[in-house]
């Protein structure tokens, strides 16, 4: 289904599946997708689903086990804190001058939030953030078996990110490997999941009128767009407790890709309006939960507000615009929801 931005006259153009989402359950509350499959998209019975019990560990997005090894919450924790750190240094130094963001995106922007964040570790760790290797697991893991069997790890102690410097502690081609599983999980999220959200924003509404705050840009893209589009929780028997709608084997796909256009939850559900997020509470608006429910909200939220705000601050200060001859972006079934190929330019 084509969905329209008028006045800028562009067209997104949702792949087929995600557009019959749309055109066939919008507005809905609990309804079947598949024979074992139930989707939500009521408000209530999101928030039952999801405040039922915790995601298991291979329902979590990112810390999903590694090489059939389970990482525990605390290990978890450790690592988003150390990447977190790692943000907060890079936030805290000299904003870069005479950065050139135009060209296409979400690539310019990961390119871009990796050199910035990570571009301190040695190209063998780098290299882990290459979208290339989003194409199959495959060749990841090749990848890091040859990363974890070349000659000169880095050492602890060089000038080393704290995410480097956990990597580099790693001895063995086993432990070595891992470390370079977790290096590309923990940094994944700030490269892909953060460039890909600001390229929405950018497609959705820029150029933005000057008193448009990059907080309610964001806010509005992570609604029309949320790149977390759907939230699964496998087949539990507190789910056929909750709502009849629900069988003993069915998974539940919670989908804020629909509660986020809900006629009966927004005005004007299909345009992008930033300001409504001037008296909306992003943590308690019924419906919106592109950082997941209260009960567990992303772990890494309050790295993506400052640095999507960043990037938003120079794509604005530099005046680029999305090219006016571009009027169409493709947004392909995948994981993260996002807008492929956005091409900025200079405003002419
Ligand atoms: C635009 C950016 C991001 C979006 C939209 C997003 C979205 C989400 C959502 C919806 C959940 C809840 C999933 C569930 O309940 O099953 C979640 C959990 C989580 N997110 Fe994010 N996230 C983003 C960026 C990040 C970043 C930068 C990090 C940092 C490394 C991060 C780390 C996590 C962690 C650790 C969890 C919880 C459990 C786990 O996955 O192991 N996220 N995120």
């Amino acid at each position: 289904m084509p969905l329209s931005s008028e006045p800028r006259a562009r067209t997104t153009v949702l792949a087929p599946r995600l557009a019959a989402l749309l055109r066939d359950h919008l507005g809905q509350d609990v309804f079947r997708l598949e024979p074992d499959t139930v989707g939500v998209a009521g408000p209530e019975a999101a928030d039952r689903i999801l405040a039922a019990r915790r995601a298991t560990e291979t329902e979590r997005p990112t810390f999903k086990p590694l090489h059939g090894r389970s990482i525990s919450r605390t290990e978890a924790s450790a690592v988003t804190r150390t990447i977190g750190g790692d943000v907060r240094d890079a936030l805290a130094r000299p904003r870069p001058k005479d950065v050139d963001l135009s060209g296409v995106w979400p690539l310019t922007g990961h390119l871009f939030l990796r050199d910035l964040i990570l571009g301190r570790d040695p190209y063998r760790l780098r290299m882990l953030m290459s979208r290339n290797l989003e194409l199959t697991t495959w060749l990841t893991w090749s990848v890091i078996g040859v990363g974890a069997a070349l000659p000169g790890w880095p050492r602890p102690g060089g000038d080393l990110t704290a995410l480097g410097e956990r990597a580099a502690g790693a001895v063995g081609y086993q432990q070595r490997r891992y470390a370079m599983g977790m290096y590309r999980r923990a940094a994944a999220p700030v490269c892909f999941t953060i460039s890909t959200l600001v390229a929405n924003a950018l497609w959705l509404g820029a150029p933005f009128a000057a008193g448009v705050s990059n907080r309610n840009i964001i806010l509005e893209s992570l609604r029309l767009l949320p790149p977390s589009w759907n939230i699964l929780r496998n087949a539990s028997p507190e789910y056929p407790a909750l709502d009849a709608r629900i069988g003993a084997d069915d998974d539940v796909l919670v989908l804020p890709l629909l509660s986020h256009r809900d006629p009966a939850l927004w005005d004007e559900p299909d345009a992008f309006r930033p300001e409504r997020w001037d008296t909306l509470d992003p943590d308690t608006t019924p419906g919106y939960l592109p950082f997941g429910h209260s009960s567990e909200r992303c772990w890494g939220r309050h790295m993506v507000m400052p640095l999507a705000e960043l990037l938003l601050d120079l794509v604005r200060d530099a005046g680029l615009v999305v090219d006016p001859a571009q009027h169409t972006a493709r947004v392909p079934l995948l994981g993260l929801l996002g807008v492929a190929d956005v091409r900025l330019v200079k405003a002419g």
